[in-house]
This record gives structure tokens, C-alpha cells and sequence, in this order.
């Protein structure tokens, strides 16, 4: 099956053409991955600014769109030689199903994808599912066209610029949030500190790069920001506080020390390590409460090196007997081929589907 997925949810426009081989532990092989970043122009902002999103993805669809068609004609030439019927081309490509983001994030943006992937769906003649961005973060970890498979129940941590989630998850479609952000989440707290800084957007990447740089026994700046809701026994977070610290210590200190090296260099490294001290405290507790028998990252900060070294090893110490997901680095952000692996899945328990709706606040399940 060949699956074309499309993700408006935020600032990037992404369209991917996927191969799904086998069922009961499908394998994922990209076709094709388009992703067109709109980072540059939200940069001024600091953060992403809707209306200018939606008028970026709205003008990106067509052009990604007819790059993607040509690879999926020259697919489906290609696949003449499948035995399977589901392989055989159609008359314009060889796509089998359209997938695409209906929530959650930005609403404007989300109904741009949704109305193009409609209209497209009507045109090629082939069905279309909608996805949960949230599960196609998790299900990065299935891109490698390689079968992997999540042995249940999962703990899953989630960890974008939009989301902050602890989710169990007892099967495919099966999933129980255990717990959020009750403000900003974790993405969005490296984005801001990072605007404090006066360091540039998007904050994750740049927090941790300046984070590396700095050594505890060189420094003259020892800065200890709070750890919110560490102790807590829920699986909820709350970022905003973090930030505010930050804010308040910049704050305080002398114009020269603001904008000196040493100290954004500290700064940068004590909230890396604060967000990943919450994080990996509640993760590591979920599963052993849940006696989860594989643990999940996705999401934007997925990316960071240090939480994906630092949660590796505190599986090791405290859950050794527990699967460890992470996805490779470029499918952490936002891209289409996670949206076409959560589409396969969708379409799996649901196959009939009309009038798709965007929804900024839509749920699991
Ligand atoms: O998943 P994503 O692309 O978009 C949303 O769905 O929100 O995540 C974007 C977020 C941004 O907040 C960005 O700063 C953060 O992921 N991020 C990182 C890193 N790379 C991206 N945060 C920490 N460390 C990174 N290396
Ligand atoms: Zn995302």
C-alpha cells in the first residue's frame, strides 16, 4: 500500500509518499519526503505566527504536491510488476490512501491541509484518514523500513513546542493520557528561555548547542533554577514557572554579565537540565507503575541529545528489562512521514471516512 500523507499542523509544510509492506508488523519505506520550513519567517517573531503559516502552507501544498505526484507516477509505473492487486497502479499514481493532520495545532493551518488532502482525495479517486499528531509523533519510531514492533503496554513521552504528554499505551488506537503540561510545554520553554537569551528561534536547538559548551569546574556561574512539579505524585508539568526564573535571574544581573558568553552558557545548561530532571523523574515512575514493558519518545525535543543520552541511561539503571523508542533525529519535528505511519494505523480501525474536520484541541482516541 502506498500511503500520501500531509502535515500543516504548525510551521512546517510536509507531503510524504510511504510503502507499507506487510500487515500484522508493517515495515515503512519512504517514497519521497518533502518538507518545506517556514523557521526563517517566524524567526522575527520568535515564535510562529498563524496567519503567516497558513498563507506559507497554502502557497507549499501545490508546489510540494506535483514534485510528490511525479515520484508516485513513476511508483506506480514501477509497481507493475507486484503481484498484489493493492499495488497496482491507478490511473493518475499509484497512491492508496491519503493521510493527513487534523489535530492538534494551529486551527487555520490544520484546515488548509485538511480542505487541500479533500479535494486531492476526490480528484485522485482514493480514500482518506485523518491523524492525531500527537500518535504520529509516537509512531516515528516505526520509520526505518525496518518491522519494529512496541511490545504493550508502552509508556510514551511526548515532548514538542505544542505538547507535553505522558500517554499509556495499551495497543494501537488504546491510549490514556496520564498526564500534560498544565501550561507551556517543554519545546515551548526552550523557545522562550531562549528569547531571554537573545538566542535565536527555534530555542531547542540552540539551547543545547550552547548547553554542550559549558563546563561546571570552568565556570564562574553557578545557577540553580527550580524543577516544578518534580515531586509531585501526578504525571502532570508546568514550564512557566522555569521560564519566569530564568527571566527573573537575567533580570538581576549586571548589562555585561547579560550578555556575556560564560553566562548564557550556564543558563542554557541548567534549563536543558531542569526540563530533562522533570521529564525523565515522571517517565521513569509511569513505567514503573505501569509496568511498561517499552518506553516512547517522539516530539521536537525528542531531538535533544542529552534527553534522549541521559533517559537511555536512567532505563538501563532503573528499567532495564524496558524497550527503549526513540525516533532517528529527523523524524522527531514535524514531517509527513510520521503522519503517513499514524494514517496506516487509523485506517486499520476505521476505513470509511467523509467531511474530515480540523480541530486545534483534537484528542487521542
Ligand atoms: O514537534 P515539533 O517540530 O513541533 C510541534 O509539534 O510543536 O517541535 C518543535 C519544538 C520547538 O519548540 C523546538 O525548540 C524543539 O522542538 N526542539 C528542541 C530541539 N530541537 C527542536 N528542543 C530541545 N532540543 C533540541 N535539540
Ligand atoms: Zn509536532
Amino acid at each position: 500500500m502506498i500511503i500520501l500523507a500531509i502535515e500543516t499542523s504548525c510551521d512546517d509544510t510536509g507531503i510524504a509518499l510511504v510503502q507499507v509492506r506487510g500487515k500484522k508488523t508493517p515495515s515503512f519505506s519512504i517514497i519521497s519526503n518533502l518538507l518545506s520550513s517556514q523557521v526563517k519567517l517566524h524567526a522575527k517573531y520568535g515564535g510562529v505566527y498563524p496567519s503567516l503559516a497558513k498563507r506559507e502552507h497554502q502557497k507549499n501544498l501545490p508546489i510540494l504536491l506535483k514534485k510528490t505526484l511525479k515520484k508516485a507516477k513513476e511508483k506506480g509505473e514501477e509497481d507493475k510488476s507486484f503481484s498484489s492487486p493493492s499495488f497496482l497502479p491507478r490511473k493518475n499514481s499509484a497512491i492508496d490512501l491519503i493521510a493527513v493532520t487534523a489535530g492538534p495545532g494551529l486551527e487555520p493551518c490544520l484546515w488548509t491541509g485538511v480542505n487541500f488532502s479533500q479535494d486531492l482525495a476526490k480528484k485522485l479517486k482514493v480514500p482518506i484518514v485523518p491523524v492525531n499528531h500527537i500518535e504520529a509523533h509516537m509512531l516515528a519510531n516505526l520509520i526505518n523500513g525496518n518491522r519494529i514492533s512496541i511490545i504493550f503496554p508502552a509508556v510514551c513521552l511526548v515532548v514538542s513546542g505544542g505538547h507535553t504528554q505522558l500517554i499509556l499505551m495499551k495497543n494501537f488506537g488504546k491510549y490514556q493520557i496520564l498526564g500534560e503540561t498544565r501550561d507551556d510545554a517543554a519545546g515551548e520553554c526552550f523557545d522562550k528561555v531562549a528569547r531571554i537569551l537573545g538566542l535565536d528561534y527555534p530555542g531547542g536547538p540552540v539551547i543545547a548547542a550552547t548547553a554542550a559548551k559549558f563546563s561546571i569546574p570552568n565556570s564562574q556561574f553557578s545557577i540553580k533554577l527550580p524543577r516544578p512539579m518534580i515531586n509531585q505524585k501526578n504525571y502532570d508539568f508546568s514550564f512557566s514557572g522555569l521560564k519566569t526564573a530564568v527571566f527573573y535571574n537575567f533580570k538581576s544581573q549586571p548589562p555585561k554579565v547579560r550578555k556575556s558568553k560564560e553566562y548564557i552558557k550556564a543558563v542554557a545548561f541548567e534549563t536543558q537540565q531542569a526540563i530533562i530532571d522533570v521529564l525523565l523523574q515522571k517517565t521513569i515512575r509511569a513505567i514503573k507503575n505501569y509496568n511498561a514493558k517499552t518506553v516512547i519518545l517522539g516530539g521536537g525535543v525528542a531531538s535533544n541529545a542529552e534527553l534522549r543520552k541521559q533517559l537511555r541511561e536512567k532505563i538501563k539503571k532503573e528499567v532495564p528489562n524496558t524497550k527503549y523508542l526513540i525516533p532517528d533525529i529527523k523524524y522527531c519535528t514535524d514531517n509527513a512521514v510520521m503522519t503517513a505511519v499514524a494514517g496506516y494505523y487509523s485506517w486499520q480501525r476505521k476505513k470509511s471516512w467523509k467531511n474530515i474536520k480540523a480541530r486545534a484541541n483534537l484528542k487521542l482516541n
